[in-house]
């Protein structure tokens, strides 16, 4: 017999089904409750809320587990390359041989952007936040490419999907090469993806850049290990943009806006910047732990506390490891790693963060390797972006296949009771 809730409201009793997910998590259906009750739930930052039943991403907070599509992440970050790990998580399998093959070539394939969306370069002002960029270039990309949005259509689906896996780096790339004032360097279909995004950051018409395998392996881990992670911020507002049957481009640009809070993603240059300010500041580490806890104080130990972890974040586990490992292979001593090293430290011991399970997230390294392979502070969270991409091309895929309805919270209004326009004249 299949579990049911028992609810009662002003003495009068509810039975509402239970749905049990593959890991054994239960959920209380809730989609007849305001047929029968005429109540809804109200739960802000959907804290308590399964928005989705999804295949893709298994997360437990406190075990600090995470698997893509049954893959531990820990085996996927040693073994798996970025593209072999995208194809896993948008089709529900790892690739063949053959499968990976059709799949890189045909990406390669698209990585040139349509030549007048450089036009749009021109406008932006020279400082331009390139996320703010990246966002409207891939909300652009929807006007160059009308003709392949249908959502309900597997092979207009299929081509803007590569599409965007094969433009997202050009474009990001593009917007950097710009914000420094230098030419953008074509893309080169002989690299592999995260080898052709290098040469497109880092390249210049007077200069071969020659490509570090310890930067190219340690890209390759960080985009894989941002790749998804389940129904997060950006994601979620991914699939809720794609519920109006909006096209796959505005989605993703819907994504990004998302993503680049320095809640969410742009965490990881914020912690940088907050390393940078305790290092400036004379690297008291104790001090900037004071001022987290000071509920007066808006200061947050950036890159600490997650919503779902309660114990570590995998990903943070592999990170750190990774972040020694490449600073140790490139031969770079950076202070902020030292300083990130101390507060971790005072932080852990310390009750306030003990009591509170807040312990540092991936986004409390990485900007550290980032840096450590010449990314500059504000690509941090286009990284993640190119990381995040496969993650929201698959959630969208599956909503699309789904067939979910639009997304569409209720609300509690908390607002005036009926009353009468004023005139202007007669209010004050
Ligand atoms: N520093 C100081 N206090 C904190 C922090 C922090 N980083 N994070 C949470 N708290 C406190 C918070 O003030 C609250 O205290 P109290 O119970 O006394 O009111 C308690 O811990 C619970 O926090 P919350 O804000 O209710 O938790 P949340 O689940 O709504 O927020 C979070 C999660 C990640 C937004 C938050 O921990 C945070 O702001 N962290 C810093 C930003 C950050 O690193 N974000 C990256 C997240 S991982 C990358 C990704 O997005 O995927």
């Amino acid at each position: 017999m299949s579990e049911t809730a028992r609810l009662i409201i002003d003495g009068k009793e509810y039975e509402l089904p239970m749905f049990t997910g593959s890991a054994n998590e239960k959920a209380i259906d809730i989609t007849k409750l305001r047929d029968l009750t005429g109540c809804v739930t109200l739960d802000s930052g959907y804290k308590n809320t399964g928005a989705a039943k999804s295949a893709i991403t298994y997360l437990d907070g406190e075990e600090g587990k995470l698997w893509y599509r049954g893959y531990p992440i820990e085996q996927i970050a040693e073994y798996g390359s970025f593209l072999e790990v995208a194809y896993l998580l948008i089709y529900g399998d790892l690739p063949t041989e053959k499968e990976l093959r059709y799949f890189t070539e045909s990406i390669s394939h698209h990585t040139l952007v349509h030549e007048d969306m450089k036009r749009f370069y021109e406008a932006y002002p020279t400082h331009a936040h390139p996320m703010g960029v990246l966002s409207s270039m891939i909300a652009s990309m929807s006007t160059f490419y009308p003709e392949s949005q249908n959502p309900n259509n597997f092979k207009d689906i299929e081509l803007t999907i590569h599409r965007l896996m094969a433009k997202m780096p050009t474009l990001a790339a593009q917007a950097f090469k710009v914000s420094i004032g230098h030419p953008i360097i074509y893309p080169k279909n002989a690299y592999s993806y995260t080898q052709n995004f290098l040469h497109m950051m880092f390249a210049l018409p007077t200069f071969e850049y020659e490509i570090d395998p310890v930067i190219d392996d340690a890209l390759n881990k960080l985009l894989i290990l941002h790749a998804d992670h389940e129904q997060n911020c950006s994601t979620s507002t991914v699939r809720m943009v794609g519920s109006s049957q909006s096209n796959l481009y505005s989605s993703i640009s819907a994504g990004i806006a998302a993503l680049w809070g320095p809640l969410h993603g742009g965490a990881n240059q914020a912690v940088i910047e907050m390393l940078e300010r305790i290092k400036n500041d004379g690297g008291n580490v104790a001090k900037f732990v004071e001022k987290a806890k000071d509920k007066n104080d808006p200061f947050r130990l950036m890159g600490f506390g997650h919503r779902v972890y309660k114990n570590f974040d995998p990903r943070a586990r592999i990170i750190k490891k990774s972040c020694d490992d490449v600073l140790n292979k490139l031969g770079i001593h950076d202070p902020v790693l030292d300083i990130a090293k101390q507060l971790e430290e005072v932080a852990l011991q310390d009750p306030y963060f003990v009591e509170r399970k807040l312990y540092p997230n991936v986004d409390f390294y990485s900007g550290i390797i980032y840096r450590a392979i010449g990314i500059p502070t504000e690509m941090f969270t286009v990284m993640f972006a190119l990381g995040r991409l496969p993650g929201w091309v698959a959630q969208w895929k599956e909503m699309v296949e789904q067939g979910e309805p639009i997304g569409r919270p209720r609300q509690i209004y908390t607002g005036h009771d009926l009353r009468d326009y004023v005139p202007i004249a007669k209010r004050g």
